[in-house]
């Protein structure tokens, strides 16, 4: 067996043509919807994040701010910037790029971001309204994942799905959103014993560590659906996923290539989210 390819970039590219014509809407309309980012410190791979989310929305017509901070600032700056995003009306997401630095309390700053403007879903009443299986704002990276598993056309109901890595960012949310789909799930993480127990059993495997090849060819079902959310950089400089591509490829029925699988449908679903947020504000024609 030789896997289809998840091509997450295509699948994201035909989202974010659909987002491009609701933002044209919205703006005739007289709203532009507005992300503001923020980000602590100058890690390089959140640079790159950071900077891969802001020129998306310019390209969609959006507006987007990235602000910046060493990561010196003290809590109650970065808690009082949160608070004034809150208020501000041009304002529809507000996303903290994560890691932030020790000093911070990163679950007390997501906790400051607006309900209605948590385009991340990164709050805990958003983590809540996950595991009740209501309506709100989802994590970009699990949503993405989700619609890369519908889009191969299974069936998500009765599969064994297990997820490798428990980070409240992907592990527990997908796990979450693939238990709402009707999937019996197993979390495995790092001090989980023979991991390949678990998935040699699994009809969906989601691996989000960030440890090179992790999953090898005889840990994977024939006929399996492999998502590879990790994305690390070797010492050669090549990119590397959780998964061996080249064997687990021979197994499983779809894998997700690193890059182009995971990675582009993050960005598509944040941006939908983002527009979700700008439509649920009120609307100048509405109050005039
Ligand atoms: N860092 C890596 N991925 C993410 C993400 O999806 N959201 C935030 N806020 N930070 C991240």
């Amino acid at each position: 067996m030789v896997a289809h390819i998840l091509d997450g970039k295509k699948i994201a590219d035909s989202m974010l043509r659909s987002v491009k014509r609701e933002v044209a809407t919205m703006k005739r309309k007289g709203v532009i919807p507005k992300l503001v980012v923020i980000q602590v410190g100058n890690d390089p791979a959140s640079t790159i994040y950071v900077n891969r989310k802001h020129k998306t929305c310019i390209e969609l017509g959006m507006k987007s701010e990235v602000r910046r901070f060493p990561s010196s600032v003290s809590y109650g700056r970065i808690l009082g910037e949160i608070r004034e995003l809150n208020e501000d009306k041009t304002v529809h997401g507000i996303l903290v790029q994560l890691p932030l630095p020790e000093h911070l309390n990163h679950k007390k700053v997501l906790e400051t971001v607006a309900i209605s403007k948590d385009v991340d879903g990164l709050h805990p009443y958003n983590h809540g309204r996950n595991l009740l299986a209501k309506s709100g704002m989802r994590p970009a990276t699990p949503t993405g994942i989700i619609t890369l598993l519908e889009s191969t056309g299974a069936k998500l109901e009765g599969k064994n799905a297990v997820v490798v890595g428990r980070s409240n960012i992907v592990g527990k949310p997908v796990a979450v959103m693939l238990l709402n789909k009707g999937c019996t799930v197993t979390i495995c993480h790092s001090k989980t014993t023979d991991l390949g127990r678990f998935t040699k059993d699994a009809d969906i495997i989601v691996c989000a560590v960030g440890k090179p090849n992790l999953i090898k060819g005889p840990m994977v079902k024939k006929g399996a659906i492999v998502i590879d959310v990790g994305i690390s950089r070797l010492k050669d400089g090549k990119l590397s996923g959780d998964v061996d591509f080249k064997e687990v490829s021979k197994r499983a029925s779809w894998i997700t290539p690193v890059p182009g699988g995971v990675g582009p449908m993050t960005i598509a679903s944040l941006m939908c989210n983002t527009i979700a947020a700008c439509r649920d504000i009120e609307w100048p024609q509405k109050s005039g």
